[in-house]
């Protein structure tokens, strides 16, 4: 019987758990929804004991189906923050979520030109509350008594997989992994260790900090589901999307489209730090050697069709906009910038806020549906773009995956608005498969990165097709409706 190997995918939205055969093919899968706390504007927040709840049950669910997996791989959404007592597991605080923005006055206070230098030479990133130190520095202010007790040792601070990895563990592994400990400002990815002048920068302890290995090491065992199971990889979830889609080569891209969408381009063993304000950041880090990656991340993919469907209503379902969008030739002008939660890469404006324009009397319910479908090519062209004017190469193709690229309509014209073939994997769930791959390579299934790079399969291939000249009128003008959306003019 071939190996099976246990999967925990905690994304923003929703958390699954899968369970892989050796060739990458999925036998089990469980998933439920994550209730989002929207306290204010701007601030999103997960309730720790929803996810912890979850996790338990979906992988008793998948493990129903009667498999004895070899290892467990957790891959999880980066950057959210959470904070615990050592003693008894207690989180002080719900998860402050990447989205959230309420760090946005402290980051801007923070970002003097010598300290923006530091960070971005440091850690391959920029001075943003998107990422976890301005919001661990929240909890440490806010909830009473917190850096107190940090700076005794009594508290605990880890992104989500090392929240997991606490709980599945009882409390006996306090660990992370180099991709996600690359997401927090306090790592440095060239020495691979904390760094003491941004623990300085931010005011946080070290007391606090988990310890960081390598994606594929030993983790610890979890006796939680039965027999006791080996933890063999943590990876954060677009890092695991990337070695799903088998990027093992430099220059090799690939790009998910979930909640946000978030571009990787694997940079090899050298980091290539970016002048056009894109991430420069850990790919995965095996046997001690980090392979980097450039990354390009929007905030809001798949979250602008939630927001359409659920808060302005204007859909039933995600599905339905690829018939919307097909209904018409184009949008007649109407541009939608969905900066729900400021923009991303490359504007970095927390304080951006959300627009559509181009309105005019004829202008319908398919035409703000298939301008937020373009939104999401078009902010994938302001990454590429901003990539290859950092010298990387033009991709001979993107490969795609996350949960809009079923949409046949979006992906050619994401093909188009890119002029580069977009390929679609067999195996959608991407980040799951990764961190699978990861899991294996740690349990011995796997003997190299060449094994699962040949386990890869296209299940389709988006050609360009459309004008030159048609690509960049329609381009021109998401440049023009994005500037009108930015706090300070470009
Ligand atoms: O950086 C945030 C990212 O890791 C979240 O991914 O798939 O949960 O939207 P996702």
């Amino acid at each position: 019987m071939t190996a099976t190997l246990l999967v925990i995918d905690q994304g923003t939205t929703s958390t699954r758990a899968m369970l892989f055969d050796a060739g990458g093919r999925v036998l089990a899968r469980a998933q439920r929804e994550l209730p989002q706390h929207f306290p204010q504007p701007g601030w999103v927040e997960h309730e720790p004991e929803d996810i912890w709840r979850d996790t338990l049950a979906l992988a008793r669910e998948v493990l129903a189906h009667g498999a004895t997996p070899v290892a467990l791989g957790l891959t999880n959404q980066r950057e959210t923050t959470l904070l615990w007592e050592r003693a008894s597991g207690r989180v002080l605080h719900r998860a402050i979520v990447w989205q959230d923005r309420r760090t946005a006055e402290h980051c801007a206070a923070l970002a003097t030109p010598d300290n923006a230098a530091l960070v971005s030479a440091r850690t391959g990133l920029v001075l943003d509350p998107y990422f976890s130190a301005s919001k661990l520095a929240w909890l440490l202010d806010q909830v009473p008594g917190a850096r107190e007790r940090a700076e005794r040792g009594e508290l605990a601070f880890g992104t989500v997989d090392s929240f997991l990895l606490w709980r599945l563990t009882e409390g006996r592994v306090h660990a992370t992994d180099a991709s996600n400990a690359a997401r927090t400002l306090l790592f440095n990815i060239h020495t691979q260790e904390w760094d003491d002048e941004l623990l300085a920068l931010f005011a946080i302890p070290r007391a606090l900090l988990p310890e960081v290995r390598d994606n594929v090491a030993d983790y610890g065992v979890t006796t939680l589901f039965g027999q006791p199971l080996k933890i063999t990889a943590l990876a954060g979830d677009q890092q695991a999307a990337t070695v799903g889609q088998a990027c093992f080569e430099p220059g090799m891209i690939k790009s998910t489209y979930g909640t946000g969408c978030f571009l990787v381009q694997n940079t090899g063993s050298e980091v290539l730090a970016s002048r056009h304000r894109l991430l420069s950041t850990v790919c995965y880090r095996l046997e001690g050697r980090t392979t980097y990656a450039l990354e390009g991340s929007i905030f809001v993919a798949g979250a602008a069709l939630q927001w359409l469907r659920d808060a302005v209503r204007l859909i039933h379902s995600a599905g339905e906009s690829e018939t919307l969008a097909r209904q018409l030739a184009d949008t007649g002008g109407v541009y939608l910038v969905p900066a729900f939660t400021g923009l991303g890469a490359p504007y970095w404006d927390p304080l951006a806020r959300g627009a559509i324009i181009g309105l005019t009397r004829d202008s319908g319910i398919a035409h703000i549906v298939r301008a937020a479908l373009e939104s999401v090519c078009y902010q994938t062209r302001d990454l590429m773009e901003a990539m290859q004017a950092d010298g990387a190469a033009r991709p001979a193709s993107l490969r795609v995956d996350g949960g809009m690229v079923g949409n046949d309509w979006l992906m050619q014209f994401l093909a188009d608005m890119l002029a580069v073939p977009v390929e679609r994997a067999t195996v959608s769930e991407t980040t799951a498969l990764g961190a699978a791959f990861l899991a294996g390579l740690g349990a011995g299934v796997y003997g190299s990165l060449d094994e699962l790079a040949a386990l890869w399969r296209r299940q389709q291939r988006f050609e360009p097709g459309m004008s030159e000249e048609r690509r960049a009128v329609l381009y021109q003008g998401w440049r023009v409706a994005v500037a009108r959306t930015l706090s300070q003019p470009e």
